[in-house]
């Protein structure tokens, strides 16, 4: 390698080192490993989205998580993906979120917390998802449309 080259990688190594300890401790961090290999592809590394390819999760996740239904719609979601056009803070996406459901109910519990109390810093009363909350959508198959159905009667009503 040049060492111009390697300098400058060297700088980038250290500036997303430095970037990384600025950031506060994941109260989740086996989510928070999932969430970076799975998820910030196309929500960005901090869940803050990418303008019409993936809308951002620092808030709406955060809100699902106070109602049961809601939470049904965290596990839905990312156990069987969701298709069509949806609204999340005034900007739309018609876009497909893929299924994780090769993931364990464990992994994927975990990812949503990650989502709900780290990225959307739900308050310290809410109850985490457990793994018991993803088995209990991976007993009832639906597809990606059906979830964009159940997401109209949780999801707080946008333009
Ligand atoms: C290939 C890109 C892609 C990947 C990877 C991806 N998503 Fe998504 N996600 C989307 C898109 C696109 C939407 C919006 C779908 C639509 O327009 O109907 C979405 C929607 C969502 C929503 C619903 C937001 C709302 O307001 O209802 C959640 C929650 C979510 N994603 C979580 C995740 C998690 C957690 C992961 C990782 C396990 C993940 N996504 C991985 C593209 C992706």
């Amino acid at each position: 390698m040049r060492p111009r080259a390697g300098a400058a990688l060297a700088a980038l190594i250290l500036a997303s080192v430095a970037q990384a300890a600025d950031a506060p401790p994941a109260a989740y961090p086996a989510g928070a490993a999932a969430f970076q290999a799975n998820c910030a592809v196309c929500h960005g590394p901090a869940g803050g989205g990418v303008p019409s390819l993936a809308p951002p999760l620092t808030s709406y996740p955060a809100r699902y998580a106070l109602s049961a239904e809601g939470r049904r719609q965290l596990a839905m979601t990312v156990l069987y993906g969701l298709f069509g056009d949806i609204a999340v803070e005034g900007k739309h996406y018609a876009s497909r979120m893929p299924d994780f459901g090769q993931l364990d109910d464990a992994a994927l519990a975990a990812v949503l917390n990650f989502v709900v109390f780290d990225l959307g810093h739900a308050p310290a009363g809410v109850t985490p998802l457990a793994a018991a909350n993803i088995a209990a959508e991976r007993a009832h198959p639906e597809d990606g449309a059906t979830v964009r159905e159940h997401r109209k009667s949780v999801a707080p009503s946008d333009p």
